[in-house]
């Protein structure tokens, strides 16, 4: 059995209960968005946390919001959490409170919100570490070489003694490096009975949450230390912090495809979300963005400059430079740009090209067709084989403000430059003379052509020169 799965057995049937504080403001932020809410590598803070305390099989999940609360409450609300308002943010121990601890049996895991970097297994840990020591109190640690602004870790003898906001410290004790992560597990009768007790008598006037550790300790409840990894100490208070983590997110998604055989040339300049599958022997080049759920083949190049959000695409797919990708299908072997637009709910069939500055929206574009340049397909249903001349436009969009539809056959061929006025529909095998302007159907097999004739005086330029 795996580990994760180990543990996860062993927390089975014990009830554990997340409180997420949320609610402060982020002054250091210098952003009218509430902190929690900053994106790092294509999603908030706050949703990767909640993410891996689900995760982690964490069933009760409280959050405290108070500034932005009505955002905060959009975000998380529909990932199934439930919010507690703190009316004024009078520190970490008042937060908590807020989210009524007395409601609760068995654990609880304490986090703030800004710590973006946890995952379901650090917590996992931190859980069965707690349980195994059987502790009223646990505070998570890590070793840091510059400690900051962080709480500090007293220890006497040892053992936990204290926590001292950096704030608050003397130069001497500013020198430990050993701090609090922000990230505590305890008994919910524990946090019920001493929550309470925290007073407010410190430099800033606030409740801090710290203050537990010498209540349950002056109160012989075990109070331990847990040490964790420096990462989970990774929280975000300014701009810096946030480019910093969403660095570390990207290269941690980067390693994984990396490591399942996907060729990412320079990981330092590649950008992939959280939920992109890549297959093997795909070859990512640089400065692309991959977002949402978008699913990369085996075989298929991306080369560089490429935005791809929520695509499905197939094996040996090429995706030429400065390709701009949502919400489509690309079947195998199709070959997209250089400089491809696709919006959303298109669907290019195999072996099929899109060349350049061709852009489509809701179009079936299928198996073998060509649209190689200057194109613009909307509403559009186009057959196999099917040969789209350059200049083509579907005029989709109609004084009415209503869009209509383009049907067009297989093995067509569109001359370059035609304009099809939509609703129109094209029979199999027609062909579209081009400089066209199509506004009636065209059966399978017809030529259809559109245009003005063209019209010759011969020796025109003379005999206007003659008249003058
Ligand atoms: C806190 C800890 C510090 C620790 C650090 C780790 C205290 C007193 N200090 O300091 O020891 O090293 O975290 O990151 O707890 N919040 C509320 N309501 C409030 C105040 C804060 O919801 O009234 C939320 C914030 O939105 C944030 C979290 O609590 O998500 C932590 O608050 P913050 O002010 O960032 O605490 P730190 O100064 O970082
Ligand atoms: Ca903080």
């Amino acid at each position: 059995m795996k580990d994760a799965t180990k543990d996860a057995k062993k927390t089975e049937g014990q009830k554990v209960t997340a409180i997420i504080m949320a609610g402060g403001k982020g002054t250091r932020m210098a952003s009218p968005l509430p902190k929690v809410l900053h994106p790092v590598a294509g999603r908030s803070m706050i949703e990767r946390i909640v993410r891996s305390c689900q995760a982690a099989g964490v069933n009760d999940i409280r959050v405290i919001v108070g500034h932005g609360q009505n955002l905060v409450r959009q975000v998380v609300e529909p990932l199934g959490v439930h919010c507690y308002l703190q009316e004024k943010q009078l520190g970490t121990g008042d937060a908590v409170r807020s989210a009524q601890p007395e409601s609760i049996t068995g654990d609880v895991m304490i986090l703030s919100g800004d710590h973006p970097l946890i995952s379901a297994q650090d917590l996992r840990d931190f859980i069965s570490e707690f349980r195994e020591q059987k502790a009223a109190l646990a505070v998570v640690t890590a070793e840091l070489k510059n400690p900051g602004d962080f709480g500090r870790i007293i220890r006497s003898g040892g053992n936990l003694h204290s926590i001292v906001e950096a704030r608050d410290a003397t130069s001497e004790t500013l020198k430990i490096r050993e701090v609090n992560t922000g990230i505590y597990i305890a008994k919910a009768d524990a946090l019920s009975e001493y929550l309470p007790m925290i007073k407010n008598e410190n430099s800033k006037g606030e409740f801090y949450l710290t203050d537990i550790v010498g209540l349950c300790i002056e109160n012989s409840e075990k109070t331990i230390v847990i040490k964790g990894k420096p990462r989970v100490s990774v929280g975000v208070n300014s701009q810096t912090d946030l480019a910093r983590a969403t660095r570390v997110l990207f290269r941690r998604n980067i390693k994984t495809h990396l490591d399942a055989g996907v060729l990412v040339l320079d990981p330092a300049a590649t950008y992939i979300e959280d939920d992109v599958k890549i297959g093997p022997a795909s070859v990512i080049y640089p400065n692309v963005y991959l977002r949402g759920n978008t699913k990369i083949g085996n075989f298929c190049v991306i080369e560089p400059n490429c935005f791809i959000n929520n695509c499905q695409i197939g094996d040996s797919v090429q995706i030429r430079a400065g390709s701009y990708l949502e919400s489509s299908v690309i079947h195998n072997k199709a070959t997209l740009g250089p400089y491809a637009r696709l919006r959303p709910e298109t669907e290019i069939g195999e072996e099929a090209h899109v060349g350049n500055f061709v852009e489509m929206k809701k179009v079936r574009f299928g198996r073998k067709s060509k649209a190689g340049h200057l194109t613009y397909l909307g509403d559009a249903d186009i057959g196999e084989e099917t040969n789209i001349g350059c200049g083509t436009i579907t005029c989709n969009y109609a004084v009415d403000h209503q869009k209509y539809k383009t049907k067009i056959g297989s093995r067509v061929f569109v001359g370059s430059d035609t304009q099809f006025i939509a609703p129109v529909v094209i029979g199999d095998d027609a062909v579209i003379g081009s400089g066209s302007t199509i506004t009636k159907d065209v059966p399978a097999k017809a030529l259809a052509v559109a245009r003005g004739r063209q019209m010759v005086k011969e020796n025109w330029t003379a005999k206007k020169t003659e008249e003058e």
